[in-house]
């Protein structure tokens, strides 16, 4: 029951915070203005935000189904990503959250990323002139994101209170390893794609900080589409009342 308490006052706490702090007279058994009861409420409603509310169109983000995502990256090489899909989300770890001042807010997460799908590649990559489709594999240990936003109670048309995230920043390190698995990078040449993926492997941070950035922007695009249309669709005090029922 403490889990189902912690989530009902995180957003009553969300919903009220900006404008009385401790006058609705509130209680709980950790005090949501530090950033360790604040960092523990967020890990704990993450789950929620990742599984959707399939029934209102909002799909689950682990897996994260990539259909089709068409990226042209730095030196002109283009890759499609199809059949794909990215797991890890549910999982991921919230390393601090706290209030900034006001309505603006900063999270820090670490995720343990796989990332699996068909791929289709022409173009530039580093010193390689790549024309392939394949197999492809990445494995992004310990990524760290970090997000700021503004989070403003609104009234809607309805009469109630929902939230909406305003403005939004993240930052993104790759802190631990990234591991690629493309088959097929130079067709009929066996040897040369082994070579290659050997080397990208090996260079495996010059290759995520060069071609990397496209493929965060659409998982933390996704991830916010999500927030967004959850807070959008469900009022403040039904979104607490959900992890109740
Ligand atoms: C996002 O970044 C812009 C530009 O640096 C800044 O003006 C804005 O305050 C930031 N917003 C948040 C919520 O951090």
């Amino acid at each position: 029951m403490k889990y189902l308490s912690d989530c009902l006052f995180l957003f009553i706490w969300i919903l009220y915070a900006p404008v009385e702090s401790t006058s609705h007279g509130l209680r709980r058994h950790c005090d949501l203005s530090t950033p360790v009861c604040l960092r523990k409420l967020v890990q704990d409603v993450v789950p929620f935000f990742v599984n959707g509310i399939p029934e209102r169109g909002i799909s689950s983000l682990d897996p994260l189904t990539v259909e089709n995502l068409n990226i042209v990256l730095s030196g002109g090489i283009a890759i499609d990503i199809h059949e794909g899909f990215t797991r890890g989300l549910r999982k991921c770890h919230v390393d601090s959250a706290r209030n900034i001042d006001g309505t603006h807010y900063e999270v820090k997460l670490s995720c343990n990323l796989l990332i699996k799908g068909k791929y289709k590649s022409k173009g530039q990559l580093l010193m390689f002139a790549i024309d392939a489709e394949g197999d492809s594999t990445i494995k992004c240990k310990d990524l760290k994101m970090t997000a700021t936003f503004e989070l403003v109670p609104i009234t809607k048309s309805d009469g109630k209170q929902y939230m909406k995230i305003q403005d939004f920043n993240s930052t993104h390190d790759f802190e631990g390893k990234v591991n690629f698995h493309l088959t097929n990078l130079f067709p009929g040449n066996p040897e040369m794609s082994e070579f290659v993926l050997k080397f990208l492997n090996e260079n495996w941070r010059l290759v995520v900080e060069e071609f990397g950035g496209p493929f965060i922007e659409f998982g933390v695009k996704s991830v916010l589409n999500n927030v967004e249309r959850i807070f959008d669709q469900i009022p403040a005090l039904e979104l607490a009342q959900m992890f109740i029922n």
